[in-house]
């Protein structure tokens, strides 16, 4: 991965007082740019150095329902609870248990060393599990909770208004029964985006994180089988961020965390002229180390120090949707290319 083109020699003192503080779910972080949930942020010794290299808050790892109940399932030998009743109940409630405990830890661990807001995060298919995960967190100390709703609407089956009653449902439910801020992470796939984000922005989330990534499928031709993409981003995927933040921050009821494709300080800077309040940082840590914090900070830094911004409400949103004239994020530009118009 390319790193970070400074803007001026990275010895350069850094003259006027840049402040990359940020208001996100009505914390202050000292700066936008946040760990994204993944396996680097399971570890305590990771949300360490993440800190110390500048990072304004992290996400944690998902808490999996399904990798909970593939783990239940294992150690019962696939057998159902209904042929072992009770010896099925005490193995799954120990695991369960464990599991639940072990990320409790992790999150009383970080708030006993770390100054950051820590956001957990949640993944789960049972609708009564949304709500008891996200209290027991809420209970070991979380500053707020990200929602990992990774749904693919794939089946004929499944309507818009089911979809739309399934996000919604969940959400009042949370919201009756934690106090701590909400952030939502959605992925792509949805028909009426504009309208269906900004429903949910009104439905008591704190915050929209867009958006997940997808795992993607290649074929092998060779073998006739499935196989899995890298998961690590590419350039590419930042395009589809910046445009959904670009038309929806001003205009929808809560904060955009912008994610999917930021790889490096400059696409931070992008996100934020979009009009993201915070930016989630995830494939630029695996490919360069989570110490690569620093060096999107400080290109975020010196490209404010370059164009005499003080904070980063000076530039927030500066290319955000105009209503009045959006031509280069819709139509137009497509006319422009394929029909040549000018
Ligand atoms: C190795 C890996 C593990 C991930 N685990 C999670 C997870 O547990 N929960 C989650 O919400 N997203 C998870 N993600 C998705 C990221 O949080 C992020 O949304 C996605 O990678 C896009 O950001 P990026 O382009 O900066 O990588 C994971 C991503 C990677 C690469």
């Amino acid at each position: 991965m390319k790193k970070n083109i400074y803007l001026c020699n990275s010895k350069t003192k850094i003259m006027i007082d840049t402040n990359t503080s940020t208001k996100f779910l009505g914390l202050e972080l000292k700066s936008p740019i946040i760990s994204g949930s993944c396996g680097l942020t399971s570890k305590l010794d990771n949300l360490i150095k993440m800190e110390k290299a500048g990072v304004g808050a992290v996400v944690l790892k998902s808490l999996f329902e399904e990798q909970i109940t593939f783990d239940i399932q294992k150690n019962t030998g696939f057998i159902s609870n209904f042929d072992h009743g009770e010896s099925y109940d005490y193995i799954a409630n120990h695991i369960e248990g464990h599991e639940i405990d072990k990320y409790m830890s992790l999150i009383i661990e970080a708030k006993k060393v770390l100054q950051i807001p820590i956001i957990a995060s949640i993944n789960c298919i049972s609708y009564s599990n949304w709500v008891n995960y996200a209290k027991k967190l809420q209970d070991a100390g979380a500053d707020a909770i990200e929602i990992n709703f990774m749904y693919l609407p794939f089946s004929q089956n499944i309507s818009y208004d089911d979809i739309e009653r399934l996000f919604s449902d969940t959400i009042l439910a949370l919201r009756r029964s934690i106090s701590i801020p909400i952030i939502i992470k959605v992925g792509k796939y949805f028909t009426d985006m504009a309208k269906f984000l900004h429903k949910l922005s009104w439905s008591g989330v704190n915050a929209i994180t867009m958006f997940n990534k997808n795992i993607n499928f290649d074929i092998d031709t060779e073998k006739e089988e499935l196989k899995h993409t890298s998961i690590i981003s590419d350039k590419s995927m930042l395009y589809d961020t910046l445009r959904w933040t670009a038309l929806l921050s001003g205009k929808i009821r809560c904060d955009i965390s912008a994610s999917s494709g930021v790889l490096t300080g400059d696409d931070v800077v992008k996100t934020l002229l979009s009009g993201a309040q915070t930016v989630q940082v995830v494939s630029a840590l695996y490919s360069n180390g989570v110490e690569y914090i620093k060096d999107m900070t400080d290109y975020l830094k010196q490209w404010m120090e370059k164009k005499g911004y003080k904070s980063i409400d000076d530039f927030r949103g500066k290319l955000r949707v105009n209503d009045n004239d959006n031509s280069q994020f819709v139509r137009t530009q497509f006319m422009r290319y394929y029909a040549e118009i000018e």
